[in-house]
């Protein structure tokens, strides 16, 4: 059994499914159902037994003490956080309060537990943190990518929330002993993916004849990984990842931001052409930048490859054309995320 939180978000999901697909382990999901959780992207799982559901706040200690007294869990998985940059830029409150003050309130509740443990399932025991390569700051054109030892220099309220709670796990490792494992993640895309977000965002809006915003002047760099292949990542580092240790992620995929638009109209020409003939990218429109926008990133994930022989299965192309497909084959629960509707999915289908 293992505890995932946050498992109603884009990448929880999909680690969660991807997770069921290769193993019976159990995993109890706890998520708070913010704006971001959707658990119509676990309607696979709505009669499958190995996953339980429960709507919760990871900074809520009494809960979380309780979940892990009743399921007794061999790990914690915490993707739970506020993840949009500009929303962090508009509402910065709600940032501090989860992906800080929640993360300690995590970490202190996991302690506890695991100090009661016996030697065997204490030893065993594993907190892997899910975070961000944003901590890292902006890179320049010909700095080279990010790599573990990289100093901290987040620029956004989102990539300095994400910093701090790195941190205090960082300490509950150097200070309390706990197993702790943390990864620092690149841009995912793929399924799920919710449309507030660059891909999925210009993706919906072109289907719709909207407007497709580039901030600036669209030279900004992110570094792109299917995000199949970070679930994949993150099982890898929890089988085999050193004790204390971080681990950056990601796929060798820079990419200008209005490169990634092109990319995704000429899909969207070959697979759904607009009806006037016309090409999607004439609907791309240049926007106000993001104010502290990051220039840069890259990852240089040579260590979970050389010492824990990770590597993505897809490449750029492959796994651009696969979300496209997705989005196009998935309309209902596009349509259901921005209706609102999908927030209804819980009283409909889960006692929670
Ligand atoms: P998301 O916003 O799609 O999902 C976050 C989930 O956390 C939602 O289901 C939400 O309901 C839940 N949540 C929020 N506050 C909570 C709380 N207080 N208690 C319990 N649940 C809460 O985010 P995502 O893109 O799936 O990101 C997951 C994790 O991965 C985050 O920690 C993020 O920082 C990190 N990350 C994301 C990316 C990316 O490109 N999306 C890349 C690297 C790392
Ligand atoms: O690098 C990992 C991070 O990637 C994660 O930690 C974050 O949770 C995740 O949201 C993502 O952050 P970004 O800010 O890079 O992703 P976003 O999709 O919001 O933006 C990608 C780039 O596209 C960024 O340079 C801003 C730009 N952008 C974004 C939006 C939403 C636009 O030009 N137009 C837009 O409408």
């Amino acid at each position: 059994m293992i505890f995932v939180t946050g498992g109603a978000g884009f990448i929880g999901a999909n680690f969660i499914m991807n997770w069921l697909l290769q193993n019976d382990e159990h995993i109890v999901n706890i998520d708070a159902l913010t704006y971001a959780g959707n658990l119509e992207s676990l309607s696979s799982l709505q009669n499958d037994t190995r996953h339980i559901f429960i709507k919760g706040d990871i900074g809520d200690t009494t809960l979380i003490t309780e979940l892990l007294e009743k399921y007794q869990p061999r790990a914690v998985l915490n993707f739970a956080a506020e993840s949009h940059v500009d929303r962090s830029i508009h509402g910065p409150e709600t940032f501090i309060q989860t992906n800080v003050v929640g993360t300690f309130h995590l970490l202190e509740s996991v302690r506890i537990y695991w100090n009661k443990l016996k030697e065997d399932s204490k030893t065993n025991f594993r907190f892997l943190h899910v975070s961000t390569d944003e901590v890292y700051g902006s890179l320049n054109k010909n700095e080279p990518a990010f790599s573990e030892t990289h100093r901290y220099e987040p620029n956004s309220p989102y990539s300095a929330s994400k910093a701090a709670s790195d941190h205090l796990v960082r300490s509950y490792h150097h200070t309390y002993g706990l197993p702790v494992l943390t990864t620092n993640c690149s841009n995912n895309y793929g399924p799920y993916h919710f449309p507030e977000k660059l891909i999925p965002l210009v993706i919906v809006n072109a289907l719709a004849s909207k407007a497709l915003p580039v901030y600036g002047d669209g030279q900004q760099i992110r570094d792109w990984l299917f995000v199949k292949d970070h679930c994949s990542a993150i099982r890898r580092v929890l089988e085999a990842g050193q004790l204390g240790e971080t681990y950056n992620i990601g796929g060798w995929n820079e990419k200008t931001n209005i490169d990634i638009v092109h990319t995704v109209c000429a899909l969207l020409d070959e697979l759904r052409p607009r009806h006037d003939g016309k090409k999607y990218c004439e609907q791309i429109a240049f926007v106000a930048d993001r104010p502290g926008h990051d220039q840069r990133y890259a990852i240089d994930a040579q260590k979970i490859e050389r010492e824990l022989g990770w590597k993505p299965a897809e490449t750029f192309e492959t796994g651009i054309r696969k979300t496209v497909r997705w989005y196009l084959d998935n309309q209902n629960w596009v349509a259901n995320v921005q209706s609102g509707a999908y927030r209804e999915w819980v009283e409909k289908n889960y006692t929670v």
